[in-house]
């Protein structure tokens, strides 16, 4: 069998689809991986799959979506998915996800029901909810379309993660900000903004009030020699004033803690091809503009590893 054929033909599905798929599948994802989930696929867009895999000349269109960082899904698979609270279980829904599309011999069903089918029997499998494998193994489905199966079955996988509940993993995610934000509280009205949830070094304070990469800028620290474009601090920025699109952040926890999305910034957010998912009346969306998102608390983000401008070919498709 051609598997690299065989993936093409039963694994596409169009932008749409996802949209709808994920729509239908979020209310059945888990609370603590429910934000999780839409940043992962707003950081992992079909469209900037189909934009770099149908480009005759690369380089070009790279340069004309203002293309930076590392935006190829292939080269950091199993690290996209730190994010999510089930990446504990990981190994396991990749091994479930490439054994479900080896022995798929028809694809009547929708993607929904195969995602589900797949979460449910690992799940058994591992005695936990449903609930808990559902976001990630969307995840696998998309990596499996933008990767092929060859690929997922190769990606690397990490040392496996120590397992937890979402009660106990949330639980010490609060008193780990408990802890920066207790030692914060020292000077009045500082905020912890967390950077990455496995490290208690990711961390930089935030003025009341403050945009979020105002705050990251005053974060003195080397990013620059691990990311070219974090010349201060770890988030990428270049206008702060919505016009570039470098500082977009996934809000992993605490997205109600950070001023209203604008209408600009909706706009804009549309415009770099970041909206994925995003209706257009939720005030606090899990993707923001950090150079626009005011901070008024606690929050724990996603910083993205590339950035770009893909919506700038839509009127020559
Ligand atoms: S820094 Fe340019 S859009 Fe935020």
């Amino acid at each position: 069998m051609d598997i690299d054929k065989n993936t093409t033909r039963d694994f596409f599905h169009s932008e749409e689809s996802w949209q709808k798929t994920l729509e239908a599948l979020l209310p059945l994802i888990h609370p603590v991986d429910q934000d999780a989930t839409r940043i992962w696929f707003a950081f992992w867009p079909l469209r900037l799959h189909h934009i770099l895999n149908q480009s005759e000349d690369l380089d070009q269109r790279v340069q004309t979506l203002e293309m930076e960082g590392r935006y190829w899904l292939k080269e950091q698979l199993d690290s996209s998915l730190h994010l999510l609270f089930a990446f504990q279980y990981w190994p396991a829904v990749k091994a479930a996800v490439r054994s479900f599309a080896e022995s798929l011999t028809s694809c009547d069903e929708s993607l929904e029901s195969q995602i589900r089918e797949v979460a449910k029997t690992l799940a058994s499998d591992l005695k936990i909810p449903e609930s808990h494998l559902i976001g990630i193994t969307a995840g696998a489905f998309m990596a499996l379309q933008q990767i092929g199966l060859p690929a997922l079955a190769t990606a690397s996988t990490e040392a496996s993660v120590k397992r937890s509940s979402p009660e106990r993993f949330l639980r010490a995610q609060l008193k780990k900000r408990g802890r920066l934000f207790s030692f914060l509280k020292t000077v009045n009205s500082k905020h912890a903004i967390v950077f990455d949830e496995r490290n208690k070094k990711c961390c930089f304070k935030a003025i009341n009030g403050q945009d979020i990469s105002m705050a990251a800028g005053m974060d003195r620290r080397d990013y620059l020699s691990a990311d070219p474009r974090c010349s201060e601090g770890p988030i990428p920025f270049q206008c702060r004033t919505g016009t570039c699109g470098s500082c977009w952040i996934g809000v992993l926890r605490g997205k109600e803690n950070l001023s209203p999305v604008s209408e600009f910034e909706k706009i804009r957010l549309e415009y770099f091809g970041y909206n994925f998912g995003i209706s257009k009346c939720e005030s606090h969306p899990p993707i923001r503009l950090s150079c626009q998102a005011k901070c008024y608390g606690d929050v724990s983000i996603a910083i993205p590893p590339w950035n770009g401008v893909l919506n700038v070919l839509r009127s020559d498709r």
